[in-house]
């Protein structure tokens, strides 16, 4: 734009204003609710990279419900001291594992995916037709500390839905 003649452009600033506010508000409805991102730091620092990664233990080992079940589930104590009763147990954070253990108090892990109370999923449908952890959970092997990689709203599960074949009617998630 040359500064010398701006009222070329002028008759058009309403309509980029109206834009530009359109914009924003389509762009605050579509986050509204979605936690992509979303990483807390966990009380102790629990490494997916180091156990489902470089030591390759199966996603299931751990959260054994994600084929039965509505939730995945995250392991109890027993789980984690299978190993590390032995395993690293001279470390100053498998040495809070044990204390917590011994004391018979669990970790309060901080939940990271949590979908609202009137939204119906359950693990079991998707792990049975095959669809991967990775799809929906990102490349969780890679992960030092757990993050949402997928927004989780209604687009994006009707979106899955649609590509697969799968009920799109409202009460199969609303019931
Ligand atoms: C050795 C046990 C272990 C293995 C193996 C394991 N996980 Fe986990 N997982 C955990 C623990 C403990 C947590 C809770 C702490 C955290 O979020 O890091 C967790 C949390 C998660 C979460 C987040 C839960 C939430 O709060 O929303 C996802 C998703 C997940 N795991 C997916 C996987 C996938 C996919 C694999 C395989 C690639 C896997 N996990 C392998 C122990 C395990
Ligand atoms: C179709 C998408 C999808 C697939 C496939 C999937 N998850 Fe999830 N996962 C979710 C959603 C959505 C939530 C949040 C559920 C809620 O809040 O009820 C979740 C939550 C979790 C949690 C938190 C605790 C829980 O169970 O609610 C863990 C752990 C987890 N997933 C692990 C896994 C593992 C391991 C696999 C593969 C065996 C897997 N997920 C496959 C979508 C998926
Ligand atoms: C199947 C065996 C196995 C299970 C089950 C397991 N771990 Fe591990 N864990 C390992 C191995 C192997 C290492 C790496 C040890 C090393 O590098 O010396 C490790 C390392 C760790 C470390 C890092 C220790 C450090 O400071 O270097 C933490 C923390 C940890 N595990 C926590 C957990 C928790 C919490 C659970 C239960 C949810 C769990 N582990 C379950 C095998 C396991
Ligand atoms: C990556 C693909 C994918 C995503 C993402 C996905 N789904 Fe699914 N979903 C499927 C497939 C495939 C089926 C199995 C359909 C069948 O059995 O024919 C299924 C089945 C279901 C069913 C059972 C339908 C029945 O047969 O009664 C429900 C409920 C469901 N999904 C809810 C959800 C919800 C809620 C979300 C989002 C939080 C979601 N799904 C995300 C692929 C997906
Ligand atoms: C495949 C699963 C799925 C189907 C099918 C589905 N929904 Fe949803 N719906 C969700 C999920 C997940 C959420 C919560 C996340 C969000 O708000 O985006 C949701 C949220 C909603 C909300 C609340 C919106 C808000 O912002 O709080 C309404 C209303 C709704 N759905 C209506 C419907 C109607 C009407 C249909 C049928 C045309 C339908 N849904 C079909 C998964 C589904």
């Amino acid at each position: 734009m040359s500064f010398g003649e701006p009222s070329k452009f002028r008759k058009y600033t309403p309509l980029v204003a109206v834009l530009f506010l359109l914009g924003g508000v389509v762009y605050a409805v579509r986050s509204l609710g979605v936690n992509t991102g979303y990483a807390p730091e966990q009380p102790i620092p629990f490494s997916h990279r180091l156990h489902a990664g470089e030591n390759q233990i199966p996603c299931l080992y751990c959260h054994a419900n994600a084929d039965k079940g509505r939730h995945a589930t995250v392991p109890s104590m027993n789980v984690c001291m299978n190993c590390h009763s032995v395993v690293a147990n001279d470390k100053p954070t498998i040495q809070t594992l044990k204390k917590y253990y011994e004391e018979g108090r669990s970790i309060e892990w901080i939940r990271v995916h949590d979908l609202p109370d009137f939204v119906y999923f359950s693990h079991r449908w998707h792990v049975a037709k095959g669809v991967q952890c990775q799809t929906c959970h990102g490349k969780v092997e890679a992960m030092e500390r757990i993050e949402q990689m997928q927004p989780l709203t209604m687009g994006w599960c009707v979106d899955c839905h649609r590509a697969k074949e799968a009920s799109i009617e409202c009460g199969t998630c609303h019931q």
